[in-house]
């Protein structure tokens, strides 16, 4: 099996003091990791950490792009602007944009299109709320999210990372289990199998990597990661610590 990713979600956090200590930790702190590993920025510090980063073993992702390529899109950043900067992963569909910014499935389909064009590895959220799992409409709302995205996307869906984030567990210190993240990222694979199945034969070997997100943190990792179909982990609170991030890191082994 290929190796875990292990992404950082900094959110709106940041600022380019507080960036330069962090990364200067994580620099010191990963070396030669045994899992993938990268961290997402705000916009305006992505060139702050490029220039960090640069041949380092940590990737550089953003929080969102653009479904548009160029043009009247006020606010904008487009998927050429981020490999500019050596962007590898941008984050698509967080519940947080969804929530806050009204992003449908079909719009974070597109975004995911327009990544992918651009050789920037979309991280697609998907997730359900609190309500929806109580109404038992977890498989239900986490293939409709995904299903947009393989749509749009067909044969294209091997180059994506999957995040499965329950909005119920992000920022809230209540996570999965390691049992409800296993039974939601089997529904996920299932689906995955399929549509590659059913598309080019090319890419039913590739194993989309689907990363858990919400509350993970460096005492919980190890039990999450071990789950058969968690490929690595999606982190938001954890990740703004060097320490709790490393911890995570080395729970991927
Ligand atoms: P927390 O780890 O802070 O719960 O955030 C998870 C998340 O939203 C990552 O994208």
């Amino acid at each position: 099996m290929s190796r875990k990713l292990i992404a950082g979600n900094w959110k709106m956090n940041g600022s380019l003091a507080a960036n330069q200590a962090l990364l200067r930790e994580l620099l010191a702190g990963v070396k030669a990791p045994v899992c993938q590993v990268a961290v997402c920025v705000s916009m305006p510090y992505l060139a702050q950490a490029q220039e960090l980063l640069a041949g380092a073993a940590i990737e550089l992702g953003a929080q969102d792009i653009s479904a548009q390529v160029s043009g009247a899109f006020t606010g904008e950043t487009s998927a050429a602007m981020l490999k500019e900067f050596g962007v590898r992963f941008a984050i698509v569909g967080h519940s947080e944009r969804r929530q806050y910014h009204g992003e449908t499935d079909a719009h974070v389909a597109d975004k995911a299109k327009a990544a992918l064009a651009a050789g920037i590895t979309p991280i697609v959220c998907v997730g359900e709320t609190l309500a929806q799992r109580e109404a038992g409409q977890t498989e239900e709302v986490v293939k409709r999210q995904l299903a947009a995205v393989i749509h749009t996307n067909g044969h294209c869906i091997s180059e994506i990372v999957v995040a499965y984030e329950p909005v119920w567990a992000i920022g809230t210190g209540k996570t999965a289990s390691p049992e409800q993240a296993q039974a939601v990222h089997a529904v996920l694979r299932a689906q995955l199998v399929a549509a590659s199945t059913l598309k080019a034969a090319t890419t039913q070997d590739k194993r989309v990597p689907i990363l858990y997100g919400g509350s993970m943190n460096a005492a919980n990792a190890a039990a999450l990661l071990s789950q058969a179909d968690i490929d690595g982990g999606l982190i938001g609170g954890a990740s703004l610590k060097a320490a709790d991030f490393m911890q995570i890191i080395a729970a991927a082994q």
